[in-house]
């Protein structure tokens, strides 16, 4: 690891720009987790109620979760207090005058969120944004009380909105394209993974989620079987921890009867309440969850939820509020399935899936059968994703790696798609420029360990190859285009999307980015020229330091390296590109000196030095704590893949980049078929590998 004292913390310095006062309107449930998750992410916020007891009890909130997230190692004790700090909390709205967004969490009635937003549009400044998180009312309806309408946006956030990933970002008609990029870039400086969705009833989640818990009672109702036995079918079905009983008794009855009579009202009779979930809010107690589980009814009540929820979940699909990947997306990250929607239906089959959604229209009338699935069923084809997207605008094509679910890791999919956007990309004339970049959190976490473990133990090595094999040519074809490729590191990169930011003609960094080499902590190499791409650009004693410890590269690190040729803050990354584009890119592989706090980790990597880390001898000519740490991680690397990496940076030296790929790749079989590979690739994520040197 740098020695964190080398280096500036630049994380403060940059300028947000666009985005420096949130104002959050409402400081119960959903507002004060709003705001702490806001201040947490370093925005400064005002929250405001409309009495003094009640912002007192927000506050008393969002230091109670603190304090929960202090004492599971989340958050560190010293940062309670600067993000309290970041947290202005008040009853007087002329407070957020200045904000540049206001998100009202206030009561779900509509004549008080009317007056408020009459208000706010009163007392705000002009290019305020302000968004609404009804989960019940039509966005439009809010935006229509203010005199900016293209400035009105739905935030819908889900609970616990300091934990959960998920935002429904919801546009009406009249939202201005400026507004709802601002939406988006403060959903990723606040950690959400957004969803655009249009404005119509339930948005994408609430119109499958709640039909769910509303089927679940119907079939109480019906006696299908016993509530227990229900309960137990949908956790089966969906992979779930809690079912849809128990999920009203913690969210509340109310609420279920609320979203449901709504979804009702607008969209009939199929998604209205039933009665017995309306009674059970009469007599105002919870679900009885007791009982035994009556297997022979298990997959009869699983077939009517399959039914239920895909069937909705297509519906909505067919009528444009959502696409495929964001409705999984939205089961996954906000409901935490473990398979989407869609996903659920390629599992079980499109057959199945046609004959339960088959029964749901016949059963219900007025639901009827959604084209995209009849489509489906008619091609006899599983569904399949679109995960890159291809944006161009301004003569810059964006290339967006769009899994943020699994950290857009590499798979044969992704690179298959990458590939087709980037070649549409390079073939039309009105690109100048491509740019890569990931959504969510992470720029790219890797490749796809689960698929390496399943070749493995299918003793398809070859596969492997091969894919990587096509990989190596993407990342060249990307290296050498005419058109400038620059990789947008706005979050970490590891393995294969460092390797892919490296192959770029240039790399843009935010403060959240970063890069990585941790494959020889779980026995393999980086097999994408990552190793040989970092040689060329900082030489091969760096490069052998950070491939044999692991240890990331922050923002600040690689433009000091000149690994990268530019740090800028989130905001400020289209005016960034927009003057870099200008300029002619320097060469990322001209010599460059290496700046004083490198040098002692260049000398890690000397020759010396790594024949003695390989043979675990205390490395010489460094501080000893630095020697000291950098033994100890190298210890707990697999010793193959050391070796390897050490002889591949060796030979590759001065060869041209093909010939450098071919000796990496010719390599790979050997250490995928090492007993150290399966046992790092398979204990990711679980616990520490126990590598045998073989
Ligand atoms: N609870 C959820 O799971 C959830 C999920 C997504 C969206 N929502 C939506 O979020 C909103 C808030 O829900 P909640 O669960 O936090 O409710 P809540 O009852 O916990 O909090 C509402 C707060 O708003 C305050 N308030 C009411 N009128 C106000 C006004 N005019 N000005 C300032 N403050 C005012 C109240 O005093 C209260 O503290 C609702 O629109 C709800 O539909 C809730």
């Amino acid at each position: 690891m740098i020695d964190p004292n080398l280096i500036v913390d630049d994380r403060k310095e940059v300028n947000m720009t666009q985005i420096s006062k949130i104002g959050v309107i409402g400081a119960g449930n959903m507002g004060s987790g709003i705001a702490q998750k806001l201040a947490q992410e370093g925005i400064p916020v005002v929250m405001i109620d409309t009495q003094k007891d009640f912002v007192e009890r927000g506050l008393a909130n969002i230091t109670r979760t603190l304090a929960d997230g202090v004492q599971r190692k989340i958050i560190k004790p010293a940062q309670v207090d600067e993000i309290l700090g970041r947290i202005r909390a008040t009853t007087d709205l002329e407070a957020v005058a200045d904000a540049d967004l206001v998100i009202e969490a206030i009561f779900e009635d509509k004549t008080v969120k009317s007056e408020l937003f009459k208000k706010l549009d009163r007392v705000c400044s002009d290019r305020t944004i302000l968004a609404t998180n009804t989960s019940s009312f039509y966005v439009r309806e809010f935006a229509a009380q203010t005199a900016r309408p293209d400035r009105f946006i739905g935030l819908h956030y889900f609970y616990h909105p300091a934990k959960n990933r998920l935002l429904e970002v919801i546009p009406h008609d009249g939202t201005s394209p400026a507004t709802i990029e601002t939406s988006l870039l403060l959903a990723k400086l606040h950690g959400k993974t957004a969803i655009v969705v249009k404005d119509e009833p339930g948005f994408a989640v609430n119109r499958f989620f709640v039909p769910f818990l509303n089927e679940a009672v119907r079939m109480l109702e019906e006696r299908v079987a016993g509530l227990a036995t229900i309960e137990a079918a949908a956790k089966r079905a969906f992979n779930i921890g809690m079912g849809p009983f128990e999920l009203m008794n913690v969210t509340g009855i109310p609420i279920a009867v609320h979203a449901a009579s709504t979804l009702g009202n607008e969209l009939g009779a199929f998604y209205a309440p039933a009665k017995a979930l309306q009674s059970q809010l009469q007599m105002k107690t919870n679900w009885d969850l007791s009982g035994d589980v009556d297997e022979s009814r298990i997959a009869a009540v699983a077939d009517r939820f399959y039914g239920v929820c895909l069937g909705v979940a297509a519906a909505l699909v067919d009528e444009g509020v959502a696409s495929i990947e964001d409705t999984d997306r939205g089961a996954k990250i906000g409901l935490r399935w473990l398979l989407g929607p869609f996903e659920i239906m390629n599992k079980i089959g499109i057959d199945k899936t046609y004959q339960a959604v088959k029964a749901i229209t016949e059963k219900y009338p007025d639901f009827k059968m959604p084209q995209i699935l009849a489509d489906q069923k008619a091609i006899g084809k599983p569904f399949s994703f679109n995960f890159v997207d291809l944006a161009i605008k301004d003569g810059i094509a964006t290339i967006t790696l769009n899994r943020p679910e699994a950290m857009n890791a590499l798979n044969e999919t992704i690179v298959a798609q990458l590939e087709t956007c980037f070649t549409e990309a390079e073939k039309d004339p009105a690109v100048k420029a491509v740019v890569f970049q990931g959504a969510g959190k992470a720029f790219v976490a890797g490749a796809d360990i689960r698929y390496f473990v399943e070749k493995i133990k299918a003793a398809k090595i070859a596969d492997i190859v091969d894919f990587t094999r096509k990989g190596h040519e993407l990342l060249l074809k990307i290296e050498t285009a005419a058109k400038p490729t620059i990789a947008l590191l706005d979050g970490l990169s590891m393995g294969g999307g460092s390797e892919l930011a490296l192959a770029c003609r240039a790399i843009v960094a935010t403060p959240a980015g970063s890069m990585a080499f941790p494959e020889t902590g779980i026995g393999i190499y980086p097999g994408l020229g990552g190793m040989l791409r970092l040689a060329r650009q900082v030489g091969p004693e760096l490069a052998k330091y950070y491939v044999f410890t692991g240890a990331s590269l922050s923002a600040a690190d690689m433009l000091a390296l000149g690994i990268a040729v530019r740090l800028c803050g989130p905001g400020e990354v289209p005016a960034t590109l927009a003057v870099l584009l200008q300029e002619e890119l320097p060469d990322k592989y001209r010599p460059r000196d290496i700046p004083p706090q490198f040098v002692p980790y260049r000398r890690l990597g000397s020759p010396s030095n790594i024949a003695g880390l390989l043979a675990g001898k205390m490395p010489e000519g460094v501080a000893d704590d630095i020697a000291a740490r950098t033994l100890k991680s190298v210890g707990f690397k697999a010793p193959l893949a050391l070796k390897i990496s050490n002889e591949i940076i060796d030979a590759q030296a001065g060869r041209p980049m093909a010939d450098a790929v071919a000796i990496e790749l010719g390599r790979l079989a050997e250490i995928f078929s090492s007993a150290d590979a399966l046992e790092g690739l398979s204990a990711l994520g679980r616990k520490r590998p126990e590598f045998k040197g073989k």
